[in-house]
């Protein structure tokens, strides 16, 4: 379009607003003007500028995530299943996107990540704390983490909180109790500060849901929830782990880690393990 005919354009427009003197922009609502502004890369290097935006971008999306989870474990809790469906629904998709940045990321390749990789020091998502509070949030609890912390103290205090309320899984074992089924006294009073470990009656609960599936939906619903946002955790740790050994191969991880052989062994570790043997077992 030419230049007159864009401005004739809108000017015929009547409805478009463009006198923002006393109104709040687009920019101002979404504080766009911090959000971007958060890039200070350590060198003069090209790439790191998408190194920065994608791990920028994939903590937006924690943030989110532990917005919706920490809804729908109060949904649970008040008996709602229902409304938390919905939450957690959109968590699956949130961890669809997460995983997407893989993509972009392993447009990085080791010549150019090796050029500012020393400038990172012992910084490392190792330490990203929302990523730790979405594991306690689903159960997996590390206590360690909290070290890396211990001189923010209002951050420190948000991940001890976290880190003793009972997680997602804990809330739906609950349920499973509320619905009249049988879960044991020592699962239902535990120490919620523990990763939960496998359990027979949890199991066989989640057994007898997934036998009877028009008498227990809700629960059944709640529990494909669940594998959902496992299954899409796992993928994305997988990539993450496949991004990394395609970018510094076998090298050791800025966070102090193995690095690859880290990322592998947290693959072992399930938040949800019962409902992932009854597979099997159905
Ligand atoms: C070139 C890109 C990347 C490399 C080479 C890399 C490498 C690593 C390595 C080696 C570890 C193990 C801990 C350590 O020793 O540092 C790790 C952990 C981690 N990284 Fe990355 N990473 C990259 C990008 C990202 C991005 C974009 C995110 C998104 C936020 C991320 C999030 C994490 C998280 C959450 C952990 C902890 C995993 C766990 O403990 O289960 N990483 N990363």
């Amino acid at each position: 379009m030419r230049q007159e005919d864009e401005h004739h354009a809108l000017k015929n427009e009547s409805k478009i607003h463009t006198d923002f003197t006393e109104k709040m922009t687009y920019s101002e609502y979404l504080g766009l003007d911090t959000l971007l502004a958060s890039q200070h890369p350590l060198s003069d290097h090209h790439d790191e500028h998408l190194f920065i935006i994608v791990h920028h971008v994939s903590e937006l999306w924690m943030n989110l995530i532990l917005h919706e989870v920490h809804a729908a474990i109060k949904d649970i809790q008040a008996d709602n299943l229902p409304a938390s469906f919905k939450k957690l629904a959109r968590v699956s998709q949130v961890q669809d996107q997460l995983k997407r940045v893989w993509d972009v990321l392993a447009t990085l390749t080791p010549s150019e990540y090796i050029e500012f990789r020393d400038k990172l020091g012992n910084a490392s998502g190792f330490q990203s704390y929302q990523n730790r509070l979405i594991e306690f949030a689903l159960g997996y609890k590390t206590s360690y983490i909290s070290k890396i912390y211990e001189k923010d103290v209002k951050l420190s205090q948000r991940l001890q909180e976290a880190y003793e309320a009972p997680s997602l899984y804990d809330v739906a074992i609950q349920a499973l109790a509320k619905a009249g089924l049988p879960i044991d006294d020592d699962v239902l009073n535990r120490d919620v500060r523990k990763t939960h470990t496998s359990n027979e009656s949890v199991k066989q609960a989640w057994m007898t849901v997934y036998k009877n599936v028009d008498q227990y939906w809700e629960l059944y619903e709640l529990a494909e929830e669940l594998v959902d946002i496992e299954d899409l955790f796992q993928q994305w740790r997988f990539r993450h782990m496949k991004t990394v050994e395609r970018i510094i191969g076998f090298k050791q991880g800025t966070g102090g880690s193995g690095g690859v052989s880290y990322l592998k062994k947290v693959l072992d570790q399930y938040f949800f393990p019962e409902l992932w043997e009854l597979r099997t077992e159905l």
